[in-house]
């Protein structure tokens, strides 16, 4: 098979403002529910915080030289709401936003298309305090803010991201308590699903108010590559149920404009879900111009019962996951990139006519610089190769790929894992911040350079 990709493909790579910034008390920028969530004992390994992170605030020239060296086509990072607009409501900091405006003018000068994200899990601290996504209010003050940015960025940034990942935003969160805020309660986190929902349907609104005709408004989801561990009905009905409260609580609402009728039916017991309002539903599925898929494993699914407390409303007591065999990542995540491929494949005939990107992927190895201050990760190169390949077959078999996105560009706060997990393929030296490029660096630059993967 040919391995180019098409002329005018996106290479990039991604971060997330709380992952790298550090500079956290800076210029302003008042606490969000991670700063408070990484101070609760027991909450992050080691007691890390995003306080420093890879201090990119203070090292974003030294961060666009090595994009510029990788030969980058765009960069995708996050805007830190809290740095924007202190407090998470209007003023808005000047500080904050120069930040954001000299890191876009650096990428646009060293030929770099900036993608923005407006929110990438950093709420600020005092929406959670007056109630956070499980709050209709919340919704209103993200549009607010997407407006403010957008009207401040919008003639150097093209491309906005207006979520990324809400599933975890909503179902870590608020449901299992992995991530920040932290809390476990299914009910609230369904509420919060639908208000991040709302918040996205919103945002597209005050975002196309503020942006040029020609800006690209877009939504990250981490959709999951679902497979049912044997060919029965239950197991089949399990992997539906995982998908409605994975998949389709976001998918429909976006692109149909309605509720999985099987989600509300699943959830009955937790909710009636009239927190839905009237015209909730026709605000979400405003039109995007493309979307965004992080993808990592795929997961196996059968009937049975899982631990609580769940991510999963209503599929919690119905389902069980099935370990993958094979080689796993540093996270203890399978390496399989027809997943991938499965995905990307659903989405093309599910979403004709959508253009997608895949805004994240990549994998944590324990990767350390040796004596000559080398980093070698070849299971890295791997699993980008196959995942590429992947991607590679689905533009083959008909799928409107436009980009890929590695993540990482840096090792940075890996959320409850805090630094002990490197995604980058750049390698940072944690106390002193010194950077250096992974082999897995030098293995994209080359991919970028030939516009497909090596023979
Ligand atoms: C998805 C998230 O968007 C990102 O923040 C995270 O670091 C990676 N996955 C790896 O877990």
């Amino acid at each position: 098979m040919n391995a180019h990709f098409p002329a005018g493909f996106r290479w990039g790579s991604a971060t997330a403002a709380y992952q790298i910034e550090g500079a956290a008390a800076e210029d302003g920028r008042t606490p969000s529910i991670w700063d408070t969530f990484s101070r609760t004992p027991g909450k992050v390994r080691n007691g890390d915080t995003g306080d420093t992170a890879t201090d990119h605030y203070h090292r974003s020239r030294e961060d666009i030289a090595l994009m510029r060296e990788l030969g980058l086509t765009d960069y995708r990072f996050s805007l830190s709401w809290s740095r924007v607009l202190p407090g998470g409501r209007g003023p808005v900091s000047q500080k904050g936003l120069d930040f954001y405006r000299q890191l876009a003018d650096e990428l646009l000068d060293a030929g770099i298309r900036p993608v923005a994200t407006l929110y990438h899990w950093d709420l600020p601290q005092e929406l959670e305090d007056a109630g956070g996504w499980p709050e209709r209010a919340t919704a209103e003050r993200f549009a607010e803010y997407a407006g403010r940015a957008a009207e401040a960025l919008g003639d150097r940034v093209g491309t906005w991201t207006t979520l990324n990942e809400p599933w975890c935003a909503a179902f870590l969160g608020y449901g299992s308590g992995e991530h920040a805020p932290g809390r476990t309660d299914e009910r609230a986190a369904l509420r919060a699903a639908h208000h991040l929902n709302l918040a996205h349907g919103l945002g597209v609104r005050a975002l196309r108010a503020a942006l040029p005709a020609s800006a690209e408004v877009s939504l990250t989801l981490n959709l999951h590559a679902l497979r049912p561990h044997t060919d029965t009905p239950e197991d089949r009905d399990a992997v539906r149920r995982i998908d409605a409260v994975g998949n389709r609580i976001f998918l429909e609402p976006v692109f149909h404009g309605r509720l999985p009728e099987d989600l509300v039916a699943d959830t009955a017991a937790l909710t009636d879900w009239s927190f839905v309002h009237d015209g909730d539903l026709a605000a979400i599925a405003a039109p995007i111009d493309s979307l965004g898929v992080n993808y990592y494993s795929p997961a196996v699914v059968a009937a049975g019962s899982s631990a609580a407390p769940s991510p999963w409303p209503g599929a919690a007591g119905h389902v069980r996951f099935v370990p993958l065999p094979g080689p796993r990542t540093a996270m203890d995540w399978p390496v399989d990139a027809d997943g991938l491929h499965e995905l990307l494949v659903r989405l093309r005939d599910e979403l004709p006519g959508v253009p997608l990107l895949v805004t994240e992927n990549g994998a944590a190895y324990d990767d350390y610089a040796d004596p000559e201050g080398a980093v070698h990760d070849p299971e890295r190169v791997a699993y980008l190769a196959a995942h590429l390949a992947a991607a590679r077959r689905a533009l083959a078999d008909g799928v409107d790929l436009r980009g890929y996105f590695v993540w990482s560009l840096l090792d940075n706060f890996e959320w409850a894992h805090g630094y002990g997990r490197r995604f980058g393929i750049v390698h940072v030296d944690f106390p002193t911040g010194r950077r250096t490029p992974k082999d897995s660096f030098r293995w994209y630059r080359e991919v970028i350079a030939r516009n497909g993967l090596p023979p």
